[in-house]
């Protein structure tokens, strides 16, 4: 057999090879059946019933100056003037509705005649609602 007789005869070995093969057919997949979900009804947001978010955030962002318990005794009070008010106090929020606590949070003690000291936080917060988790935090430390 010259080359191009041996070329020629493992080319139709290949081509009978790949028609004598009969390819696998994949098994059919089961139609699967649709899976019925019984709809949740969800009367309140997912339960953080000790606001410990906020609680978490308050001690990691406002304690420093506020003091966890909201004295205003935060580690660097010291240096504070003014210092910041007791959230503790009844007086403090008979005295400011949530509009302006939320107007302080977002832009700064500056904003409502306040002390600059008392920085913007808008940045540091999500939206509203995780403000509202903190005010209602800050609510919590009232003693009287
Ligand atoms: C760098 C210190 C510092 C940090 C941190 C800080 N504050 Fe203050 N904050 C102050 C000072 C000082 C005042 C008092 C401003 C004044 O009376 O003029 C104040 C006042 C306030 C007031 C009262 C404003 C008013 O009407 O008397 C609120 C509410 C408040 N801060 C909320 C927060 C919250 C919430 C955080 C955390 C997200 C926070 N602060 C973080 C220093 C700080």
């Amino acid at each position: 057999m010259g080359a191009a007789e041996v070329q020629m005869f493992s080319m139709m070995l290949m081509l009978a090879c790949g028609t004598t093969e009969t390819p696998e057919e994949p098994a059919p997949t089961p139609t699967p059946e649709p899976v019925v979900e019984e709809p949740v009804v969800e009367e309140a947001p997912p339960a953080d019933a000790d606001n410990s978010a906020a609680v978490a955030k308050f001690n990691a962002t406002c304690a420093p100056c506020h003091g966890e318990t909201g004295l205003g005794d935060g580690a660097a009070a010291a240096a504070l003037d003014p210092k910041p008010a007791s959230f503790a106090e009844a007086t403090f929020w008979a005295e400011r509705d949530d509009a302006h606590i939320m107007k302080v949070i977002k832009e700064g003690g500056a904003s409502v005649g306040k002390s600059p000291l008392m920085a913007p936080f808008a940045n540091s917060f999500e939206n509203d609602a995780e403000i509202e988790a903190i005010i209602a935090h800050m609510k919590s430390l009232q003693t009287g």
